[in-house]
């Protein structure tokens, strides 16, 4: 197996609530080139979990291999596509782009090379000297995506990346992120609280539980035959995942609530045909 995560716990300490564990004996395997979304509630560890894979962060016990290689620390085979673009703004598109390829002391040429190629696979040609604030949520997203697939990353980490999009740029990305996955046959590693995004665009799904995180269940998706547009099969597997997420919704909004907590398990179930379907 090209990914394996075995054994993983988690605690962060808190000041008044002390230990607290976030992640309780994770176990995952991904294959080479496989397209994973993570579902599950607010606070369930998603994030936590993507920062292990990342190096960011450290285990209280478990590994994560890759290759066969222990994770230790952060490197240039694993990036991290955030929520937030965090693009530099002083920088232009391609200083932007090329910012970690200078730092990895590629000749400047070479990278402006690597840059332009992948600004114009993110249909972002004739913006290359442009400033992120002259530039459109959707395209900032995209710069950020061009960064970090410059990388050539094994691995690319996305902590909902489309999640501050309109529905309308989220679709286009969705579309322009399968090609490009296609493309470059990276692993892709991709939270998102939208189900129907999680069942359109991946492969196999995980759903977390939460207090401590778990994993609650895992689908596997046809989206690859399907295309983008939800269909019964599609449909009846949001259905599935948000039923399994019910439950879980429900024991946060408890403790966040605590006496005022009265809210209807029948309020998460949206129409799917509106726009994106449900978010959890
Ligand atoms: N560095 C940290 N120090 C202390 N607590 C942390 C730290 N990072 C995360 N936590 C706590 O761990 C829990 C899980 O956080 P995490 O960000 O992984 O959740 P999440 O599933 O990504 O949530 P969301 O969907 O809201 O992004 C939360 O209770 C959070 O407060
Ligand atoms: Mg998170």
């Amino acid at each position: 197996m090209y990914l394996t995560i075995e054994g993983i716990e988690k605690s962060f300490s808190h000041q008044e609530k002390g230990q607290i564990k976030v992640l309780d004996n994770i176990n995952l395997e991904v294959e080479k080139g496989q397209f994973v979304s993570i579902v599950g509630p607010s606070g369930c560890g998603k994030s936590t979990l993507l920062y292990l894979i990342a190096g960011l962060e450290h285990a209280d016990k478990g590994e994560i291999h890759i290759e066969g290689k222990k994770v230790t620390s952060a490197g240039p085979d694993r990036v991290v596509v955030f929520q937030d673009d965090g693009l530099f703004p002083w920088l232009t598109v391609m200083d932007n782009v090329t910012y970690g390829l200078l730092l990895k002391k590629i000749p400047k040429k070479e990278a402006e090379l690597k840059a332009r190629e992948m600004l114009k696979m993110m249909h972002l040609g004739n913006y290359i000297d442009s400033y992120p604030h002259q530039l459109s949520g959707g395209m900032k997203q995209r710069v950020a995506i061009a960064r970090a697939l410059v990388m050539e990353p094994e691995v690319l980490l996305m902590d909902e990346p489309f999640a501050a999009l309109d529905e309308q740029t989220r679709m286009v990305l969705h579309k322009e992120l399968i090609e490009i996955w296609k493309k470059t046959k990276v692993t892709i590693f991709f939270i998102t609280h939208n189900i129907r995004e999680a069942v359109l665009l991946s492969e196999k799904i995980i759903v977390f539980a939460t207090r401590p995180g778990k994993i609650k269940a895992t689908f596997t998706s046809t989206r690859m035959k399907d295309g983008f547009t939800p269909n019964d099969s599609t449909l009846f597997l949001e259905k599935q995942i948000l039923e399994v997420l019910q439950e879980e919704i429900e024991k946060v909004l408890k403790e966040e609530m605590g006496d005022d907590y009265n809210f209807k398990t029948d309020n998460l179930h949206r129409d799917s045909s509106d726009n994106l379907g449900s978010h959890i």
